[in-house]
């Protein structure tokens, strides 16, 4: 966690904790993968030979973008969810005709503010207006941006998977109603395929993905006063059909107690922490979730029906 994290926040994310560790299915919250260790082993994973999302929404954009670009309009105001530092912002930034402004939403100001200076090296004449706030959560776009013609989100990486399908259709109308109206949302979702592709990529051979979720308990120890050992947890991750996702999950080595300031968890062998969800949707599935919330426009697909990036306006 970062230097801009305040008292209030380390006391909401404890009790988060406490709260999914208190469960009979024990879960952590899927945010805490991303300590700076952790942002780099996703970076990593992003790279591996069998974690295909990344590079094929890139390709899918890149391939695509001037009609992307259109569908996104003149003089839009560009409202990325998340991150800021990726390649795809760049794509987006240099094919936007006349950008009004770009506003990155991030809960991190830190990851926000190096991003910023990143894109400001080499586009000196972007406006940025970066916005340290949870976009799971409610928030407004700043003021000037309320009579702006044109509002385009962005939310890549298929992030929107960790969402259940009834967070996620929250989310889409909480994102909808803060853009308004007409507002475009350019959205990566990735789809449903053979399983052996959808194991292979939250099971790499070099153990990337491991070492992530094994992460999220060094994260914890080094938040909290606590003792977990993460050698007493393997990483489990499997893609459930009935359910449609990735499930991630830590598995207790043996039986153990946990104890995280002062809390105690006690653990059976064999018994497992879920760690997180990733949702993959056909795209018949996705047009169910986004109904009377947003019109489907247009939807890309890579040529082997791996992933997609769809184009949605608010109603
Ligand atoms: C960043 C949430 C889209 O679900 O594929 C990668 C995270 N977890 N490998 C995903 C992740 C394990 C990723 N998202």
């Amino acid at each position: 966690m970062d230097i801009e994290t305040t008292e209030a926040a380390h006391a909401q994310i404890l009790s988060e904790i406490i709260e999914g560790l208190s469960k009979k299915q024990k879960s952590l919250p899927s945010k805490l993968f991303y300590d700076e260790n952790g942002s780099r082993l996703f970076d990593e994973i992003c790279e591996l030979e069998e974690y295909y999302p990344t590079r094929t929404e890139l390709k899918i954009m890149s391939d695509n973008i001037e009609e992307i670009a259109s569908y996104m309009g003149d003089e839009c105001v560009l409202v990325e969810l998340g991150s800021g530092s990726s390649i795809k912002i760049r794509l987006l930034i240099e094919h936007l005709q006349s950008l009004t402004a770009y506003v990155p939403v991030d809960i991190s100001a830190e990851h926000l503010i190096k991003a910023a200076g990143c894109l400001k090296a080499d586009y000196q004449d972007l406006v940025i207006y970066p916005l340290a706030t949870d976009y799971t959560k409610d928030f407004s776009l700043p003021e000037i941006f309320g009579t702006c013609k044109t509002i385009g989100a962005f939310y890549p990486g298929s992030t929107i998977g960790n969402f259940t399908p009834n967070e996620a259709k929250t989310f889409l109308e909480r994102i909808s109603k803060t853009c308004g109206k007409g507002s475009g949302l350019l959205i990566g979702v990735d789809l449903k395929k053979d399983i052996n592709i959808l194991n292979a990529a939250y099971n790499d051979r070099q153990n990337v993905t491991a070492e992530f979720n094994l992460n999220i308990l060094h994260h914890i120890n080094s938040l909290f006063y606590s003792n977990i050992d993460p050698v007493n947890f393997k990483h489990h991750a499997f893609y459930n059909e009935k359910s449609g996702r990735i499930e991630m999950h830590l598995i207790s080595t043996n039986k153990q107690v946990v104890n995280i300031e002062g809390h105690k968890f006690e653990f059976e062998k064999d018994e497992t922490i879920l760690t997180e969800y990733s949702y993959k949707y056909s795209p018949q599935d996705f047009a169910e979730l986004v109904k009377g919330i947003y019109e489907i426009e247009r939807i890309w697909v890579d040529e082997n029906n791996l992933f997609s990036v769809q184009f949605l306006r608010a109603m």
